[in-house]
């Protein structure tokens, strides 16, 4: 479902909406242009104020009753102190655009006093995050308990240009998150690699993109050992995705953007514990953020070549799948051994990272649900950050920033590089649990090579077990914004 987005002046007195949204900062006060809003609650807006019922915090709601028509019920949502505007603007306008979806008005008008086009844009980001909804594998309510999904907003502010921009660019992006989201929650039986080559070939036709989908016949001509042991254990065909959108001048370097699209990890032989295991199929999320951010890019038209790469399969158990101590040699040659085959993610990546290096990339990132131990270091607030370069490094911390998902840097020191050490190979592929996040990335390192890059650990951002308020549980939409953003800093 697409949410429509549209600008409007704010003629809060005229208006006609089943429900009126307004974003008030922390200690708020009636101004004039609150009035309007004031005379359709017949005074509860100012009696609200008054009595602080409704003080601006973050994430505070206020449900007020409205007009028999004009503006028919209110929403006050807090965006408390509000140090980073943008970022408070996209919070409260998910929460609001949830709480839509609840009421199941279907429309609503959006108010939030003055709005910059990245105000516009963050409001509008926020609104399709926040009534995104995933129903496909349910039945539906019969027609008299059904609530009507948002799928109309009026922006309130100047009708200008720049909030038509700011418009434009969130229903691309929008539309990206959305389809990395969709794509996390769809369950492994039906999000098989197949599918996302069938998704990615779906993006080619729509964007004129060329595709180029390698399978289990193709790797192998390329050699490809590693990611190859991984797919051993399972039937189906894994694949090998590349998406190159070229409206960027000809001939210069494109980015590339890389995801671990693991299906469902089991952990293979060294299979994981039962309980808590169906998580595993949110092990796509990196190569649905790819899909998602080739999509934000096409639809936003950005003068920037890119390569969107993914990896995919599914780590299964199988009396031909690999196991602990095999050796196996990835297409550049490096041989590896195997300590754990549920650590197979890197093995997947290193292979891609060789494949990336052909395009002739200026940098490339990246993205992957990689080790618990990033949870651990760094929780479900910040991805993990590492590469090869601190300038790129820096590039992508900042793009991160702008689009509210912080990423914070690991150290990608040699020293750690003791833990991978092998006594049979020339590197292994666990270095068990300490700086499980850092060791897992200086493995990546060793394929990575000739470009610069960064490799971002999204296990912890990349979907949420518990209900964050703005999202549900289930894929946040990490890493598509910071992606997009990286690009679009590339472009400008
Ligand atoms: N996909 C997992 C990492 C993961 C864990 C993502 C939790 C999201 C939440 C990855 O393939 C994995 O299993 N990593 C192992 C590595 C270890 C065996 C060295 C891990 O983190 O335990
Ligand atoms: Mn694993
Ligand atoms: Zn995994």
């Amino acid at each position: 479902m697409t949410l429509s987005l549209t600008t409007a002046a704010p003629d809060l007195g005229g208006l006609e909406t089943p429900l009126l949204v307004v974003v008030l900062a922390s200690a708020p006060t009636l101004t004039d242009e609150l009035r309007a809003v004031d005379t359709i609650t017949d005074g509860a807006l100012a009696r609200a104020l008054g009595r602080r019922d409704f003080r601006g915090g973050r994430d505070e709601t206020l449900h007020l009753s409205g007009g028999e028509s004009g503006a028919q019920r209110v929403l006050l949502v807090g965006m408390g102190p509000a140090a980073d505007r943008t970022a408070a603007l996209r919070r409260a306008s998910a929460i609001a655009g949830r709480q839509a979806n609840r009421l199941g008005v279907g429309r609503l008008a959006f108010f939030a006093g003055a709005l910059s086009a990245e105000d516009v844009e963050a409001v509008g980001l926020g609104l399709i995050a926040g009534s995104w909804d995933f129903k496909e594998l349910k039945t539906p309510p019969p027609a008299e308990e059904e609530r009507a999904p948002l799928t109309e907003v009026t922006i309130l502010a100047a009708d200008t240009a720049a909030a038509q921009r700011g418009v434009r660019a969130a229903s691309a992006i929008g539309e990206g998150h959305s389809l990395a989201r969709r794509l996390g929650m769809l369950p492994g039986n039906v999000c098989t690699p197949e599918y996302l080559a069938d998704t990615a070939r779906d993006i080619a036709r729509r964007f004129g993109m060329k595709v180029t989908v390698l399978g289990r016949a193709e790797m192998q001509q390329e050699k490809m050992g590693s990611f190859l042991s991984v797919a051993q254990g399972t039937s189906q065909d894994p694949k090998l995705i590349a998406l190159e959108y070229t409206k960027g001048p000809a001939g210069a370097q494109p980015i590339a953007i890389v995801g671990k699209g693991l299906c469902f990890d089991s952990g293979g032989i060294s299979i994981k514990p039962a309980q808590g295991m169906e998580w595993m199929k949110f092990d796509m999320c990196g190569a649905a953020g790819v899909l998602g951010a080739m999509e934000a890019i096409a639809r936003l038209e950005l003068p920037i070549n890119v390569v969107g790469l993914i990896g995919s399969t599914t780590n299964m158990p199988s009396g031909e799948a690999f196991k602990p101590g095999d050796v196996v040699q990835a297409s550049n040659g490096k041989y590896i051994e195997i300590i754990n085959t549920d650590a197979e993610g890197r093995l997947v990546l290193a292979d891609v990272l060789v494949y990336a290096k052909r395009f002739s990339p200026s940098a490339v990132i990246d993205a992957a649900t990689l080790t618990g131990a990033a949870v651990i270091a760094l929780g479900h607030t910040a991805t993990g950050v590492m590469g090869n370069d601190d300038t790129l490094v820096q590039e992508v911390l900042d793009a991160g920033k702008r689009s509210g998902e912080p990423g914070w840097p690991l150290p990608l020191w040699d020293d750690y590089k003791e833990l991978i050490k092998s006594d049979v190979a020339d590197i292994k592929n666990s270095g068990g649990r300490p700086a499980g996040t850092i060791t897992a990335a200086l493995f990546l390192k060793e394929f990575a090579e000739g470009y610069p890059w960064v490799h971002l650990d999204i296990a912890g951002t990349a979907y949420t077990e518990t209900d964050l308020g703005t999202v549900p549980r289930g894929p946040t939409g990490v890493p598509v914004g910071t992606f997009v953003e990286f690009a679009r800093g590339r472009a400008r």
